[in-house]
């Protein structure tokens, strides 16, 4: 993290809340469990409103990239994530102090780039460079830990046909699978974060 060194807003947290976009939020009544938290980190395409009950309805951190980049509230933090050259040339134009646009895509003073290494550094040494690269969710569960005293993770889980639906939309593509992800390890880390106590990790029933 560029600015977790630098500035006071990301002194360690009590609490974090770190919401993957797992399908299995639906009918989780989680939602005030969620909001409960000091940080409540969000990803992608991830939204609250229609969802409350599930997923809540607090966003302090949003982890993204361009192509699943939504628009934040004006009190979220950016978390951007960037891996290629493409994705710095987005954020140089989305941000772009001379440009005179009034809608950008987030508050421009409460930005955050992550340092590519760290993608790096999770692949190697939390993944053993399984998959092409991390997903978003499990850097932030891996960001979150560099962060917080207590992380509690939500979210995460492929459905029975191995796919990771989202709980904020039908699944169009039957085979959509993890992607260039290995999801079943990811997932498989995270258990064994839970086991070991390093986080809470919520599996609706
Ligand atoms: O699909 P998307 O990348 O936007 O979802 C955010 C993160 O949530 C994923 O990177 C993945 O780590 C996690 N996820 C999951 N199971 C799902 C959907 C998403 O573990 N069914």
């Amino acid at each position: 993290m560029v600015e977790a060194v630098a500035t006071p807003s990301l002194h360690r947290c009590g609490s974090c809340a770190v919401v993957g976009n797992s399908g299995n939020l639906r009918r989780s009544h989680y939602g005030p469990l969620i909001d409960f938290h000091d940080i409540v980190i969000r990803m992608n395409q991830g939204r609250t409103k229609g969802f409350e009950a599930d997923v809540g309805r607090k966003t302090t951190h949003h982890v993204m990239y361009p192509e699943s980049a939504t628009k934040l509230d004006n009190t979220s933090r950016l978390v951007f994530v960037p891996f290629k050259m493409r994705d710095l040339l987005w954020l140089q134009n989305e941000f772009n102090p001379n440009a005179k646009t009034t809608s950008r895509i987030a508050n421009k003073d409460l930005v955050m780039v992550l340092n590519p290494a760290f993608i790096r550094y999770v692949h190697e040494a939390w993944l053993e460079n399984t998959g092409r690269y991390p997903s978003t969710g499990f850097l932030t569960v891996a960001l979150s830990m560099q962060m917080c005293d207590e992380v509690h993770v939500f979210g995460f889980g492929a459905d029975r046909d191995k796919n990771w639906s989202h709980y904020f939309e039908e699944l169009n593509d039957e085979h959509l699978g993890t992607g260039i992800h290995d999801g079943n390890h990811e997932y498989k880390v995270i258990q064994k974060l839970h086991q070991k106590l390093k986080v809470v990790f919520y599996v609706p029933q």
